[in-house]
């Protein structure tokens, strides 16, 4: 079995926005023991603790007081069924390569979400989604572990709450639980998901999931910048999603602003579109920036401060709320020197 590793580094290559902060120490965990072991360490003696996979939906703040885990839980078992694959699949394993191992073994269905960054654990709490795909369409359970008394409990689909960029896993099962496995359910017929951008690259005649998977591989490579260059946690903010009233006043106004509509009524509104009308101006605060080829992304150019970022944030925040009267949430999650905190919130 792997030792953990314990290291007394900066956290500048644990997350995608690069920033430069320190934690107390940096753990890697291999094993559920190991896992068991550190927070049971912590909860004694104190020491807040938080569990990270790849650090691509989070904007540390400052130095973090405690204990960072790095989640590398990994392993991938399958089972088979008449018309399906059932995989359990561990926290730690990279959301991407599960994706590549899917179309190895010939199970069809993941391909939408090619090239997302992060672990299988924040794939079900983020309920990741893509190209017309969500975690929550190919998710039978989540099993999570209590890190008071090492409980496993098994989530099943329907009660997770997944919806969008949400689930259960940030409110009742947060903090003191860790998600530690997830159940997928791949079906053998498979049914490819087309959207638009997709037909500029591929024949309709001749779709097949390799193809699906490295169109969607080409589009992110050309509109999103690249973690290991720039740093950057993908959207900044979520989509808005206001009632069909308040669309209906707006789309009277900019009738070209992307729109779709949702199960329940409601408009989903294209924050990209809206930071891009609204024409920031290359606007820069130290190192923070908006990304040129999309607009949702904010960037740290080199060397940002994360009150840069914070800063940059709250000026698009209240500008969009002044020219369209539409908040952005933000879609990350805020790391200060104790653990998670809410910030930007609804004013
Ligand atoms: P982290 O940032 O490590 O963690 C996120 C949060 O979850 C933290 O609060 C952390 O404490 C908590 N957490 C992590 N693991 C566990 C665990 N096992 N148990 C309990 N809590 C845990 N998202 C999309 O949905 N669609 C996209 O298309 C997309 N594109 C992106 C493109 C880029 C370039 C980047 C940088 C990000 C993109 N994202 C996208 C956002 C991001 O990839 C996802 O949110 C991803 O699921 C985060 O995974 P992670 O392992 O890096 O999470
Ligand atoms: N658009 C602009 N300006 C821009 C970018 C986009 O006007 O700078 C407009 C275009 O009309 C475009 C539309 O907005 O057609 C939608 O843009 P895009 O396809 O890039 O999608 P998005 O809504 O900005 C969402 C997710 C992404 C996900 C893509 C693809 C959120 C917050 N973001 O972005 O997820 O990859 O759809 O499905 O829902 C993430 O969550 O981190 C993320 C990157």
């Amino acid at each position: 079995m792997h030792k953990n590793k314990i290291y007394q580094k900066s956290l500048k290559d644990l997350n995608t926005f690069s920033i430069d902060v320190t934690a107390k120490k940096i753990i890697f965990v291999r094993s559920i023991q190991s896992l068991i072991n550190i927070c049971k360490t912590c909860n004694l003696s104190n020491i807040p603790y938080i569990i990270l996979g790849e650090g691509s939906n989070v904007l540390f703040l400052e130095n973090y007081k405690g204990i960072v885990i790095i989640n590398r839980i990994k392993g991938i078992k399958v089972k088979e069924q008449i018309n399906a694959w059932l995989l359990h699949v561990y926290s730690g394993e990279k959301w991407n390569d599960l994706v590549k191992y899917t179309l190895r073994m010939g199970f069809f269905g993941l391909e939408n979400l090619a090239l997302i960054p992060g672990c299988l654990g924040s794939a079900a709490i983020q309920n990741i989604g893509a190209y017309g795909l969500e975690f929550k369409n190919i998710c039978q359970y989540v099993d999570i572990i209590s890190l008071e008394n090492s409980k496993i409990i098994r989530i099943k689909k329907d009660l997770c709450k997944f919806s969008y960029r949400d689930s259960i896993f940030k409110y009742k099962y947060k903090d003191k639980y860790a998600v530690l496995a997830v159940g997928i359910k791949i079906y053998k017929k498979w049914n490819p998901i087309i959207f638009k951008a997709l037909l500029k690259n591929i024949n309709i005649t001749e779709v097949n999931p390799y193809k699906i998977y490295n169109s969607i591989c080409q589009i992110r490579k050309k509109k999103l910048p690249n973690v290991n260059k720039l740093g950057n946690a993908g959207s900044f903010f979520k989509n808005p999603i206001i009632s069909k009233k308040k669309a209906k006043k707006i789309l009277s106004l900019y009738i070209n602003i992307p729109h779709y509509l949702q199960i329940d009524g409601s408009i989903k509104i294209s924050a990209a579109w809206l930071i891009e009308k609204y024409n920031f101006n290359n606007i820069q605060i130290g190192d923070a920036a908006i990304y040129k080829k999309q607009k949702l992304i904010l960037i740290n150019r080199k060397k940002a401060h994360p009150k840069e970022i914070l800063k940059l944030a709250e000026i698009i925040q209240k500008s969009i709320l002044k020219k369209f009267k539409i908040w952005l949430e933000p879609e990350i999650d805020f790391i200060n020197a104790m653990g998670r905190i809410k910030l930007l919130k609804n004013i």
